[in-house]
């Protein structure tokens, strides 16, 4: 009962030095959206990019921006973000008390709202806020880094994501991020997810279409 499936490869395994490029490889290869991985080496333990190269990568793709912020006070940042030309912001529920001011903030400004969780942290935590985001993230890593191995626990965290989901009647986008590749986005797709986020399985594939079209018959397209 899922929204359509879309594909967002995660730059952060991409060639920094040749950005523009690789996106424009995985955008001629079919990709969906594209994923940017924020992290404030805070909250994770890794330093990646801010809204001025958000504000670039804008420039270079029609594709929308799905901008997962991995760091403690998001809204401290978030009006840059959304000037940068985020598309979606999402923000980790560990890192936000007030979560329902934050999301109020993006949907304000006409982008849409996203929450995560980590791995460890319960769905329930999410349950209240659920009515108010446009997506749900599942994160089936420890958030960081890419090329980690999908922890295998949660697909049935997806599935019962999905089921709350569906028994709220919302129109939920159901993510997951991590580990994911072609031989496990059956499963995943099977359990319910909507968007697939993969970061190493494509950039760190010889040949990014035809990893996109595996990805595709994986996920039933
Ligand atoms: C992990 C990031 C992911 C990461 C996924 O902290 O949020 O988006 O780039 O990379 P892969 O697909 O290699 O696990
Ligand atoms: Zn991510």
């Amino acid at each position: 009962m899922g929204l359509p499936k879309k594909i967002a490869p995660s730059i952060l395994s991409a060639d920094f030095a040749r950005l523009a490029e690789e996106i424009a490889k995985v955008e001629a290869a079919g990709a969906d959206m594209i994923h940017v991985d924020v992290m404030d080496g805070h909250f994770v333990p890794n330093f990646t990019i801010g809204p001025p190269i958000v504000k670039s990568i804008r420039k270079v793709t029609k594709l929308p921006l799905d901008v997962h912020l991995m760091m403690t006070n998001p809204e401290n940042f978030i009006p840059e973000f959304i000037k940068a030309g985020s598309d979606y912001l999402t923000v980790h529920v560990e890192t936000c008390p007030h979560l329902h001011r934050i999301i109020q903030s993006i949907k304000e400004e006409g982008v849409k709202a996203g929450v995560t969780l980590n791995p460890a942290t319960p769905l329930v935590s999410v349950e209240e806020i659920l009515p108010d985001v446009d997506l749900l993230l599942i994160m089936s890593v420890s958030p960081g880094f890419g090329g980690q191995q999908f922890i295998p626990d949660a697909l049935e965290k997806l599935r019962r994501a999905r089921k709350m989901i569906d028994d709220s009647g919302l129109k939920v986008e159901l993510e997951v991020d991590g580990g994911v590749k072609p031989d496990n986005m059956g499963a995943l797709s099977q359990a319910g997810a909507d968007i697939f986020v993969s970061g190493s399985a494509i950039f760190g594939s010889r040949d990014y279409k035809d990893t996109i079209q595996k990805m595709r018959k994986a996920i039933g397209e």
